[in-house]
């Protein structure tokens, strides 16, 4: 569809949304709304504000209702934000049942259009990454490690000596997808250029149109939605390169039962693990690989953002702590949108808070991720990005711990005494670091996003010299109502190290 009418169907949506009545009307909630923009002519202008202002808007609710929950105006709903961190340890401790992560989600992706309504409702998938996958992390990541090799030299397709200047995200999106698919397919799939593009195709079409989509009325999407979301074709697409591999693996499973000597160990031989009834053939699979690559790309090659123009070098980033809290930093600046952790309230009675704040049924409650991720009651500085912010920490922790354990040794033996955990990991999530997600369905998938993005920037740092491609500034964010993502135009000077250059 060519962009005039997309353009034409958005503003017809818009039009309609105007008449469109927001299921539940605000009269019946005692949730004080933002500003008070309670009347329907007043929530309406807000909610127009939201498109171009959203980021500003959320923190101006933060200010407002610091230890309570409001009521922010969309179009086409009212979104619920809780600020409190008690309020938010409650919503990641929340049971499936009571406040829907998946329902949120299907919301907020347009899942039931933009991928099916099966992976709202048997999301068995999320299950793979966070048992399977994260399980054999160690013993696969050598071939990822391999593969970050390759796809710098092959993505970047430097001459020695030479600065060039690459566009930074759709070239992270390139060695992500490449890498992450030497995990989750092997070779030679992970090296084939067109599977790689359909997959970042489809992970950007979901994105965007799944927010076309969520602009019309319920009874307009069967109508509308089949036009703009490219599931069906991105799943056809898919087949092409996944329906062999599929079909060949499905033949020996039925041949061998689920454990033979060569079963591969990659993403298809996990969803087997899983998989029952109508899952197990090879459309479905496929379609659970499109998903998982499109749950991959878009993160984690948004994760290293701020590489790009901090001053920073080998020597500064020399240890895995340090690459590690680099990125924790990274991420909790520009890691979460404005509202993170979108959860439907499917309990019949609504859902109330330990405190007695009530939520209706059939609302939408969310957290004000970034507002959080920069709170000043946690952060130092909070604005400032401050690469080695938790590896000191760290440092600090390791020797507290290294002074307990003098004192212990000359205590005598302590069966009790804990190991020392550092909680400031790049995959720990807390109520004040929303970037995974807290709780129950904080991603399954950040062990391995971690460890992917760590062994990418060392390898980074060890082999290229990189520098902004104007010094000292970083393009601004692109915005969007509640999103927000790197500027789309960003680009980076990069060249092979000279100390590399020089031996060969
Ligand atoms: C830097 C990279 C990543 C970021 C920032 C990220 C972030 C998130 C967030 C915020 C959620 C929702 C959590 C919530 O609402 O409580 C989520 C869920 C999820 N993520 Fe990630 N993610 C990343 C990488 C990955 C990767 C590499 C995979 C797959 C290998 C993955 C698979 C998933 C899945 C399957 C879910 C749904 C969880 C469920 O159904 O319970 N993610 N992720
Ligand atoms: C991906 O999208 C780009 C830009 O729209 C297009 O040129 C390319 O052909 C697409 N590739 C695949 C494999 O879908």
């Amino acid at each position: 569809m060519d962009l005039d009418t997309t353009t034409l169907l958005t503003a017809l949506a818009a039009l309609l949304s105007l008449f469109w009545l927001r299921s539940w009307s605000s009269s019946k909630s005692t949730i004080p709304a933002l500003d008070g923009a309670d009347g329907l002519i007043a929530s309406y202008r807000s909610a127009l504000r939201v498109l171009g202002h959203g980021a500003e808007l959320v923190r101006r609710g933060y200010t407002q209702h610091r230890t309570g929950v409001y009521r922010m105006p969309m179009l086409l709903r009212w979104e619920y934000v809780a600020n409190a961190p008690a309020h938010i340890a409650e919503i990641a401790a929340a049971p499936e049942d009571v406040l829907s992560f998946h329902l949120g989600a299907a919301e907020t992706l347009q899942t039931e259009w933009t991928m099916g309504s099966e992976i709202a409702h048997n999301p068995y998938h999320a299950l793979a990454v966070r048992g399977s996958l994260t399980r054999n992390l160690a013993r696969c990541f050598p071939q990822v490690q391999d593969e970050i090799v390759h796809a710098f030299a092959d993505v970047l397709a430097l001459e020695d000596m030479e600065w060039k200047l690459i566009d930074v995200v759709p070239t992270l999106m390139q060695i992500v997808a490449r890498t992450s698919n030497r995990l989750f397919v092997g070779l030679p799939l992970c090296r084939d250029k067109e599977y790689l593009d359909l997959n970042i195709n489809y992970t950007v079409s979901v994105f965007t149109r799944g927010q076309i989509i969520r602009l019309f009325p319920e009874f307009l999407k069967p109508l509308v939605a089949p036009l703009l979301s490219s599931r069906k074709s991105s799943l056809r697409h898919a087949l092409k390169f996944l329906g062999p591999l599929i079909d060949a693996r499905l033949a020996d499973e039925r041949a061998h039962g689920p454990e033979w000597a060569e079963r591969p160990n990659d993403l298809i031989s996990w969803l087997l693990d899983l998989a029952t009834g109508e899952e197990r053939t090879t459309p479905a699979l496929a379609l659970r690989v499109l998903i998982t690559n499109m749950a991959a790309i878009h993160t984690s090659s948004m994760a290293a953002r701020v590489v790009e123009s901090e001053g920073w070098s080998k020597a500064a980033l020399g240890s895995m702590h340090r690459i590690d809290s680099f990125l924790r930093e990274s991420q909790r600046l520009g890691g979460s949108g404005p509202l993170a952790m979108t959860r439907k309230v499917v309990a019949r009675d609504g859902f109330t808070f330990a405190d007695g704040t009530h939520i209706p049924h059939g609302a939408f409650l969310n957290t004000p991720g970034h507002v959080v991720n920069t709170e000043p009651d946690s952060y130092a500085d909070p604005e400032t990005f401050d690469g080695f912010r938790f590896s000191r920490l760290r440092e600090a922790v390791n020797a507290d711990a290294d002074a307990d354990a003098d004192a212990a040794k000359e205590a005598g033996p302590n069966p009790n005494a804990n190991p020392t955990f550092f909680n400031r990991q790049m995959v720990s999530t807390a109520p004040d670091h929303l970037v995974f997600g807290h709780g129950r369905h904080a991603c399954p998938g950040r062990f391995f996003a971690a460890t992917e993005l760590k062994a990418m920037l060392a390898y980074l740092l060890l082999h290229y010299d990189v520098k902004a491609e104007t010094p000292g500034v970083r393009p601004p964010d692109d915005a969007f109502a509640m999103f927000r993502v790197p500027n789309a135009r960003g680009r980076i000077w990069v060249r092979k190290r000279a100390d590399l250059n020089s031996e060969a």
